[in-house]
């Protein structure tokens, strides 16, 4: 079978970005809502770019298994809000320090360090909310959704668990178990959930979740390595982020402790895998697995 086109696949994320925006544009509280500071603040960073990664893999995964769109939206857009706050809580004086996020100057930098932290407890706890609201899917659906999310942005394993060693081994050198660790945890593990929670969406049986699980680790994984490799290796016009902190910083990263080429290899291999996971589904995984092979190509 051949796998779609990288601009194939730009195409379908174009066309997901659009319906996502529309949704999280109905979905956030006006700019002018009462307090406004902090109304401003959640739709500055929210709209301020970004791939809409993870909701594409939501509604992507949620369409393979039959799933109502309206849900898969709604759960792709909690998703990005999700996102949009580990994003903004990375970016922090205390954590990475970075000025530049989507292009435009980080969320302290325009509103102040107690403002932007807030922002990022705004933006995760109004996915919780819209989640959990009235409307489809099913009461049973959204719990193990709400629990697939919660766990996979928290300490065991999950995202916020992933931050801290990535901390916590800034300027220590690291094993490659530590930094599979961190990649896994930090950025894996809420990827594996997109693809999980469109899926749980659908109603998708168990040996289906198994074969998503195994495509959102192995892509979650080589993603965070992508990211690592542009770092050193990308434009900061088209990342919408300083490059070459990483090194600054002597983080954990794939390049630094794997060098340039392996980590590509690695990435490659990965997505290949993700794919093969895949093949039960002939043709009809196929923006899945040509999402998955854009992800190593991209620059941005
Ligand atoms: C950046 O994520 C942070 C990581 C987890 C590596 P993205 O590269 O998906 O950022 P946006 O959403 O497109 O800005
Ligand atoms: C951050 O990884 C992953 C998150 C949980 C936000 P990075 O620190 O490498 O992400 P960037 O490079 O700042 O986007
Ligand atoms: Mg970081
Ligand atoms: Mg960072
Ligand atoms: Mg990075």
């Amino acid at each position: 079978m051949n796998p779609l086109s990288p601009e194939t696949v730009r195409q379908h994320l174009e066309q997901a970005r659009t319906s996502v925006d529309a949704e999280l544009d109905r979905l956030l509280p006006p700019a002018e809502e009462y307090p406004p500071s902090i109304h401003k603040a959640m739709r500055y960073s929210i709209f301020a770019g970004g791939k809409r990664l993870r909701p594409t893999l939501c509604l992507q995964a949620g369409r393979l298994f039959g799933g109502e769109e309206k849900s898969l939206l709604r759960v792709g857009s909690a998703l990005e809000l999700i996102h949009t706050y580990s994003l903004i809580h990375d970016d922090l004086p205390a954590l990475d320090d970075d000025d530049l996020r989507r292009g435009k100057p980080t969320s302290h930098c325009v509103f102040g360090e107690a403002t932007a932290i807030l922002t990022g407890d705004a933006l995760l706890t109004l996915a919780f909310e819209i989640i959990s609201d009235a409307g489809a899917p099913s009461a049973e659906c959204k719990l193990r959704v709400i629990h697939e999310l919660a766990h996979a942005i928290g300490t065991q394993g999950g995202m916020v668990g992933g931050q801290v060693i990535d901390l916590e081994t800034t300027d220590r050198t690291s094993d490659a178990a530590t930094l599979d660790y961190i990649h896994s945890a930090k950025t894996g593990a809420p990827i594996r959930a997109a693809v999980r929670s469109g899926a749980i969406c659908a109603q998708a049986g168990e040996g289906d979740l198994a074969r998503v699980t195994t495509y959102g680790e192995k892509v979650g994984l080589a993603f965070q390595i992508v990211d690592d490799l542009l770092d050193v290796l990308g434009s900061q016009a088209e990342l919408g982020k300083t490059v070459g902190k990483d090194g600054q910083q002597h983080k954990a990263t794939y390049p630094a402790l794997h060098g340039i080429e392996p980590s590509k290899q690695i990435a490659s291999r990965l997505v290949e895998e993700a794919c093969e996971a895949l093949e039960p589904y002939g043709e009809r995984a196929q923006i899945l697995q040509g999402i998955a092979h854009y992800l190593i190509v991209r620059n941005s």
